[in-house]
């Protein structure tokens, strides 16, 4: 089967040179651009905003996968579309009409995604399997990189599976939180078609980037 898709959170970079690190993990081989949105309500912890998502746009060509941690998350999609954000992922609890909100975001363009904190259901998604063009599976609680998987989350990476080989159409199964080359190949075994990670890309500086990369498609 086809190698994971890579997608870095920028949240482990280097804030002081922003730019520069989207360009040097696309140099080192990374699929999609993890961008984390925290607003310090939904989640305990603030990052990034669109201005920042506008002005890293020129340094890449790869998508930009924009995760939204906040609430509420509907005012603000048009401005991260804008900005250049390609893919959208809201949580179900930053809302109360996720359908509304999955369709505002094709809309405008993007591909729309739902994020499933740990201990958010599976079955959220039942009777809306087709506004989704991507699933987002948390294996830590959101707000801070660095933390450690978890494999509780596994199970619910197969239901997911499960759930979206029904749909007979491409649906990306990405995972997100303490993702290293180890839990990196649970995930894939699982159902996964994507990784996040933070920590396991940019630790050791520009220099390990294609390394990095490269040890969590699997070598
Ligand atoms: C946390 C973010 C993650 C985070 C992952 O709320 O959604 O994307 O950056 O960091 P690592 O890979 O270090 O666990
Ligand atoms: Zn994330």
């Amino acid at each position: 089967s086809r190698p994971p898709i890579i997608a870095p959170s920028i949240l482990a970079s280097d804030f002081s040179k922003l730019g520069e690190e989207v360009r040097a993990i696309e140099a080192a081989g990374a699929d999609w651009v993890h961008v984390d949105v925290m607003d310090g309500h939904f989640v305990p912890n603030i990052t990034i905003g669109p201005d920042v998502v506008k002005a890293l746009r020129p340094h890449s060509k790869l998508p930009f996968d924009v995760h939204l941690m906040i609430a509420p998350a509907d005012p603000y999609l048009e401005a991260f579309r804008q900005a250049g954000a390609d893919l959208i992922s809201i949580h179900p609890e930053a809302g109360p009409h996720l359908n509304r909100s999955l369709k505002q975001i094709r809309k405008l363009g993007a591909k729309a995604g739902v994020v499933f904190n740990p201990s958010t259901l599976p079955e959220t998604i039942e009777w809306m399997m087709d506004e989704v063009d991507h699933i987002l599976v948390m294996s830590i609680n959101p707000g801070f990189g660095g933390q450690s998987f978890m494999t509780s989350q596994l199970r619910k990476i197969e239901r997911l599976r499960g759930m979206i080989e029904k749909e007979r159409r491409p649906i990306e199964l990405e995972v997100d939180g303490g993702v290293t080359p180890e839990t990196a190949r649970l995930c894939v075994d699982a159902g996964a078609t994507a990784l996040v990670a933070g920590t396991a890309v940019f630790r050791g500086g520009p220099a390990a980037y294609a390394d990095n990369i490269r040890a969590l498609r699997g070598g």
